[in-house]
C-alpha cells in the first residue's frame, strides 16, 4: 500500500472544501492582519468549546505557558513541577522565567504525571528549602487528559497553581469535564500537526480567572496598558495572526466531529491489536484526542524498521526525557530518579493516527503490526 500518512492534513483540507480558502480570502480582503476581527470570534468559540470564561489566543503553545507564569510573577527561587517525559517547551518556559523546573515521573500506563511521584517531589523541595513550590504543569500527553482530580487535590493541599499543558490534549475530557474544570489555566498549541492545528504557529490560554486573563492580554502585546504607548509591564510580542485565527474558526467547527472519528480509529486499534502489543490505557471516563497512538516495544528499532519496510510510517515521542537532555540535566528530579520516563523513552513509538484514515489503510496497518509483533 502506497503513501500512508502519519498525519494527513491534506485529507482534512479536502474535507473542508473551500472553507479555508474562503476564510483566508476574507482576511486578505479586510486587511486587518494583526488582531483582526477573527481573533475575537475564535476566542469566543474556544471559550464555548473549552467551557471556560476567557480565552487569550497567542503566538504558539510555548508562549501560551509563559503567559500565566509571567502573569503570576513566577521567577528566581520558585519551583515549578513538570513531567520529564514531554516536549521541551513545558520546562523551557519555566527556566526562561528564572524559576527552577523540578522533574516528575509519569505513570507507565497513561504516560501522564504520576501524582504519587509529584507528592515526593514537592516534599523533597520543601525539605531542602532552596526553592519555593509555586506551580504544577501537567501535560495531557498524546491527547489523554491527566489525572486532574488527583493533581488538583495535591495543588490545593500545597497552595500551588495548576496549569494543564493541553498542547496535545485540548478537547480531551474526564467524566465529561475538560481540564479547565480543575486547572487554573489550560494552554494549547495550534502547531499544524496538533489535533486542533492551524497552518503555522499558534496557541491559546484558557481560564476562568478574568483578572489573570486581563494581565495575559496585556503581556501578549508587550505589556500594554490602556494607553498604547504607556506599557505597564514587561511583556512579549505573542499575538496570534488573524489569518491563523480565520483558519482555526473553520477547523474548530469540525473539531468535535474529528475527535469522535479519532476515537473510532483508536478503538479499532485497541480491539484488534490488544492481544499483540501494549495498547494505550485510557482513564475510565476519559475521552482522548489521540494526538498520537503510542505503543511500546523492547526492540523498538527493529519493529519500526519492519513497519517502514511495509510502507508504514512511525515516530518516536520522546527518545530522551528532558532530565537526560543537555540543557536540563542539572535541574532537580523528584524522588529517587525517574525510572518510568527512562524506560518508556527506550520503548515508545507511535502509529499513524488521524481522523481521515480509511478502513482499508487501517486494516493494512493492523495486519502488518500483527504480523511483525506476531
Ligand atoms: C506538550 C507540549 N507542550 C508545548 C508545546 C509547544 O507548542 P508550540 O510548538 O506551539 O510552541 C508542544 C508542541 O509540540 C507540546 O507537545
Amino acid at each position: 500500500m502506497n503513501n500512508i500518512q502519519f498525519i494527513d492534513l491534506q485529507a482534512q483540507r479536502a474535507y473542508l472544501g473551500t472553507k479555508i480558502d474562503d476564510a483566508m480570502a476574507r482576511v486578505l480582503e479586510h486587511g486587518r492582519f494583526i488582531m483582526g476581527p477573527e481573533i475575537k470570534t475564535l476566542e469566543a468559540n474556544l471559550c464555548a468549546f473549552g467551557k471556560v470564561e476567557r480565552t487569550v489566543s497567542c503566538s504558539n503553545g510555548t508562549d501560551a505557558i509563559s503567559l500565566p507564569l509571567m502573569a503570576w510573577g513566577i521567577g528566581p527561587g520558585d519551583a515549578v513541577f513538570v513531567p520529564s517525559f514531554t516536549f521541551a517547551a513545558t520546562a523551557e518556559v519555566v527556566a526562561l522565567t528564572g524559576a527552577t523546573p523540578v522533574f516528575v515521573d509519569i505513570l507507565p500506563d497513561t504516560f501522564n504525571m504520576d501524582p504519587a511521584h509529584l507528592e515526593l517531589a514537592i516534599a523533597d523541595v520543601n525539605r531542602e528549602g532552596k526553592f519555593t513550590p509555586k506551580v504544577i504543569i501537567a501535560v495531557d500527553l498524546f491527547g489523554q487528559i491527566a489525572d486532574y482530580p488527583a493533581l488538583k487535590n495535591i495543588a490545593d493541599a500545597n497552595g500551588l497553581k495548576l496549569i494543564s499543558d493541553a498542547a496535545q490534549g485540548y478537547g480531551s475530557s474526564l467524566d465529561g469535564k475538560q481540564a479547565g474544570h480543575w486547572a487554573d489555566v489550560v494552554t494549547t498549541s495550534f502547531f499544524p500537526a496538533k489535533p486542533l492545528g492551524c497552518y503555522g504557529d499558534g496557541g491559546a490560554v484558557l481560564t476562568n480567572d478574568a483578572q489573570l486573563a486581563d494581565i495575559m492580554e496585556s503581556l501578549r502585546v508587550h505589556g500594554k496598558g490602556s494607553d498604547k504607548y504607556d506599557n505597564v509591564r514587561i511583556g512579549l510580542n505573542a499575538r496570534l495572526d488573524t489569518l491563523q485565527a480565520a483558519i482555526l474558526i473553520e477547523k474548530l467547527n469540525i473539531f468535535g466531529e474529528e475527535i469522535e472519528k479519532r476515537n473510532v480509529i483508536a478503538a479499532r486499534y485497541a480491539r484488534e491489536l490488544g492481544d499483540y502489543v501494549k495498547v494505550p490505557t485510557v482513564l475510565e471516563g476519559a475521552i482522548s484526542t489521540w494526538a498520537q497512538y503510542t505503543i511500546t516495544a523492547t526492540d523498538r528499532e527493529q519493529k519500526q524498521a519492519a513497519l517502514k519496510e511495509a510502507g508504514i510510517p512511525t515516530a518516536v515521542y520522546y527518545s530522551k526525557p528532558l532530565h537526560q537532555q543537555t540543557a536540563y540535566m542539572n535541574y532537580p528530579q523528584g524522588g529517587n530518579g525517574l525510572p518510568v520516563s527512562d524506560r518508556l523513552a527506550t520503548q515508545v513509538f507511535s502509529l499513524p493516527m488521524h481522523p481521515y484514515m480509511d478502513e482499508e489503510t487501517q486494516t493494512y496497518i493492523i495486519e502488518n503490526v500483527k504480523r511483525i509483533f506476531g
